[in-house]
């Protein structure tokens, strides 16, 4: 009897402890906005103010040497799996198709014991159901599940037909949201992931991914948000910014709602885009990086992000120490204490650095090899890697690109007098407007297919004006067989290509899972 009861005790006392254990873990939320420029968060950029994103940041870590993938399904299959796309076969464009047989993120925080949730856009795939969030390692999920669709409606075409819905939970379709403006109902929605895991008091930690469908298009905002900016005369620019306001608005709520439930003192608090801004018709300016959404220049990859919450011990610091988006599987899963076993990374753990300000384990960031892409030109140097295959790698403060570079330019923000604006050169865009490229100019086409390689020094030249590559031959070339090292890495790219059978009409009139 005694030694039972002596058993008794201490089993509790050692379930206590694994309790307690488990309590020291901190809740990771990670917040990913959508197009979002880089000159439009405050702290950028005075034109659009985000006075929660801006305050968030500054109680915390500001990420100034941070990238990111080009395109939607590129940025978010890193995150998810840890992993370059040449080692996932998704180097070509924005194939969503995340392969079963890689472990995602949330599968190893969940695999750690925590409660996971999803809210907001996927973008991984869903021809089987077990492409979806739900299946990917989180409990619980309110999301659509491609790449874009109405603000009201959560509705988008298939093929010019329709619209279908596109917005549902585990259990299946979500009806009754239409009229609800998407930033409101995901924020709202993530809030009460906060609150049921606050009232279910569970020894568990909680992971909770929010990917806003802000600020891509369609550009659809509701009036009061866009009101503040009637003086922007560029319509786009306008709604956009509206829609800037309605997601700094809703990264308040979730932070409030935080702080409410007693939860943000043991929070590490994440926020990112996901790629560039869409200068083009999309209302946002990556000012004054070159280049825009779904191109290797800065513009596209160099992305607006901060770490916050209790549990980060640094605030008010700028860490210029290099990281990319695939450094947040290892990060997290680590903070997560959880076991990587299983997993392929290209990522590194980077949370002394955001926390401690030690230095980056990483030198090299492999952009992307897209050898699917139209090549452009002719190979630059013999004996080592194609240049007219598109590419991009930076090592150290250099960046190489190589092929099909995508469009160049330095567009200013619409709206804000040319002469406010930092950046050299600024008769080299003041003749274009937004909406256009100068590289539409009659002789400028020309010039640009013969050319196919590119240096720059980013830490000395952000901006990408100064290419080195005719007067460093020696670093292009040393580049060059680093791309080759890398592209004998690669698995094949796949293709995906639209199926008949998704069609929605097929299956009750919303989109989802169509090969089960
Ligand atoms: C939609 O329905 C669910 C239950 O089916 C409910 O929890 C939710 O509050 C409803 N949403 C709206 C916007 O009415
Ligand atoms: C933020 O909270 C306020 C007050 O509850 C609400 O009116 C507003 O719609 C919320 N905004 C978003 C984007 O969720
Ligand atoms: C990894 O280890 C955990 C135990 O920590 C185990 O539950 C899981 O099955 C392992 N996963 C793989 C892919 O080996
Ligand atoms: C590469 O080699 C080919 C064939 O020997 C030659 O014609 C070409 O000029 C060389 N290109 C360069 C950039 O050296
Ligand atoms: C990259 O590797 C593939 C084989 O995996 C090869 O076909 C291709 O030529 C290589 N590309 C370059 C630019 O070296």
């Amino acid at each position: 009897m005694f030694w039972q009861l002596l058993l008794i005790v201490f089993l509790s006392v050692l379930s206590l402890r694994v309790v307690s254990g488990a309590e020291s873990r901190p809740n990771l939320i990670f917040v990913l906005a959508d197009d979002y420029g880089y000159y439009d968060i405050g702290y950028h950029g005075d034109q659009i103010k985000t006075p929660h994103l801006d305050k968030l940041c500054s109680s915390g870590v500001r990420l100034e040497n941070y990238y990111v993938q080009p395109i939607c399904v590129p940025t978010r299959s890193q995150l998810m799996s840890g992993m370059y796309q040449i080692h996932t076969g998704m180097q070509h464009s924005n194939q969503a198709l995340l392969p079963l047989n890689i472990p995602t993120v949330a599968d190893k925080i969940k695999e750690a014991g925590y409660s996971t949730h999803m809210v907001g856009k996927w973008h991984l795939g869903f021809r089987r159901k077990e492409h979806m969030p739900c299946y990917r390692g989180f409990d619980t999920m309110f999301c659509f599940l491609d790449g874009h669709e109405n603000y009201d409606s959560h509705m988008r075409a298939w093929h010019g037909k329709g619209p279908y819905l596109d917005l549902r939970t585990e259990k299946g379709p979500a009806f009754n949201y239409s009229g609800v403006y998407s930033a409101n109902m995901y924020t709202e929605r993530a809030i009460n992931v906060l609150k049921e895991h606050a009232a279910a008091k569970k020894d568990t930690p909680l992971f909770l991914y929010l990917a806003y469908q802000s600020v891509h298009t369609p550009l659809q905002v509701p009036k009061k948000y866009e009101r503040p900016y009637r003086h922007i005369k560029d319509k786009r620019r306008r709604s956009y910014a509206g829609m800037v306001n309605a997601l700094d608005e809703g990264v308040g709520n979730l932070t409030k709602a935080l702080k409410d439930l007693n939860m943000w003192d043991n929070t590490v608090f994440i926020f990112s885009t996901d790629n560039g801004g869409n200068n083009h018709g999309g209302g946002a300016s990556n000012w004054p990086l070159r280049g825009k959404k779904g191109t290797l220049w800065e513009g596209g990859m160099r992305a607006n992000g901060f770490v916050a919450g209790g549990r980060v011990e640094r605030s008010g610091v700028i860490s210029k120490e290099l990281m990319h988006v695939s450094d947040w599987f290892p990060t997290l899963v680590g903070l997560a204490k959880g076991n990587l076993n299983g997993t392929k990374l290209d990522g590194h753990d980077q949370w002394s650095t955001i926390n401690k300000g030690t230095s980056s384990p990483r030198n090299v960031i492999l952009h992307n090899i897209d050898i699917l892409r139209p090549r452009l030109g002719k190979p630059a140097v013999n004996g080592t890697f194609d240049t007219s295959v598109r590419a991009a790698i930076r090592i150290g403060d250099y960046k190489l690109i190589t092929g099909d570079c995508g469009d160049d330019q330095w567009i200013p923000p619409p709206g804000v007098p040319i002469e406010s604006l930092n950046g050299e050169n600024q008769h080299r865009f003041s003749q274009s407007h937004f909406g256009t490229s100068s590289s539409d100019a009659p002789g400028a086409r020309g010039l640009r297919e013969e050319k196919n390689v590119w240096l720059f020094n980013i830490r000395k030249d952000p901006n990408e004006r100064h290419d080195l590559s005719a007067k460093e031959p020696a670093r292009v070339r040393a580049m060059l067989d680093q791309l080759v090292a890398f592209n004998n890495t690669a698995v094949p790219p796949f293709v995906v290509k639209s199926d008949p059978r998704s069609n929605p009409a097929l299956h009750g009139n919303v989109w989802g899972p169509w090969l089960d």
